[in-house]
């Protein structure tokens, strides 16, 4: 498996929370070039590092999209990590919410995979990174639609590996637990995870070729445990739901 050192990587929600870190995380591994994504670029911190490329981009904006393909040709590793969570159960909360999470962390992701592939193509080996969730695998009830997000991306993630198994492209899956980013802002769970180490665990793994990454402690507990017997991760959230 090529290491990370110096390739060029294009991370997508590099401004902030995972994506930020896994631009810092990519810099301490060597990397050649990082194209560092965002919505705002005026929000992107100050990396300090001349490697790193600011790009605007909105994922769901598919102008922007084929404008960020073009500009970043060199990529050999995008790492889709921008997603979105509303809260809300499938009974409950807005539609809005649920369309939303679908549209960013579903169909935006997939077009940009759509969009990178013909580049990825050129730039081999290469790989893709997809950042989606533990709860791909068992949905918690109070954030059901992003839940259901991120398991279609993460079925997405594993029909496009086999598609391009012999492209020269690796595509791998991350399964985060909760990481202390801003999409837990104001959540009581104990022992989220740190962002940067996180991140630098996220890259470890993709260097060592292991698919699927879960890359923190409640991750793995929460994997383990849906493993051994899927209802027992499901019985797990019924507890944290009913209390
Ligand atoms: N934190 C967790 O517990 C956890 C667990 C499992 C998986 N994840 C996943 O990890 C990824 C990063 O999450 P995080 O925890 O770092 O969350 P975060 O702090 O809320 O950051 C989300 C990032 O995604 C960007 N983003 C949102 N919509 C976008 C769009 N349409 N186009 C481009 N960028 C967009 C945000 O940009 P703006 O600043 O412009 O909004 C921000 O940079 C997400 O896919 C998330 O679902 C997180």
């Amino acid at each position: 498996m090529e290491k990370l050192q110096n390739t060029t990587i294009f991370i997508t929600g590099a401004n902030r929370g995972i994506g930020k870190s896994l631009v810092k995380a990519a810099l301490a591994k060597g990397a050649g070039k990082v194209y560092a994504a965002s919505r705002d670029i005026n929000n992107l911190p100050d990396f300090k590092d001349n490697r790193v490329i600011p790009i605007e981009l909105d994922i769901t904006n598919t102008d922007l999209v084929a404008h960020a393909a073009e500009i970043a040709s060199d990529t050999k590793v995008l790492i889709n990590n921008a997603g979105v969570l509303s809260p809300g159960t499938i009974l409950e909360g807005d539609m809005e919410g649920k369309q939303k999470d679908m549209e960013v962390n579903y169909f935006a992701t997939i077009n940009m995979m759509r969009a990178f592939v013909p580049i990825l193509e050129k730039n081999i080996p290469a790989r893709i990174v997809n950042v989606a969730s533990i709860a791909a695998y068992s949905p918690l009830p109070f954030i059901a639609g992003y839940a259901a997000s991120k398991a279609a991306l993460f079925s997405a993630t594993q029909a496009v590996r086999i598609e391009l198994a012999k492209k020269g492209i690796t595509v791998h899956a991350v399964n985060p637990g909760a990481i202390d980013t801003d999409m837990n802002k104001g959540s009581e769970m104990e022992a989220m995870g740190n962002p940067d180490l996180t991140a630098k665990s996220i890259l470890d793994e993709v260097e060592k070729g292991i698919l699927d990454i879960i890359p923190d402690d409640m991750g793995k507990g929460m994997y383990d445990t849906w493993r051994k017997e899927p209802s027992k991760l499901a019985a797990v959230f019924h507890d944290m739901y009913h209390g």
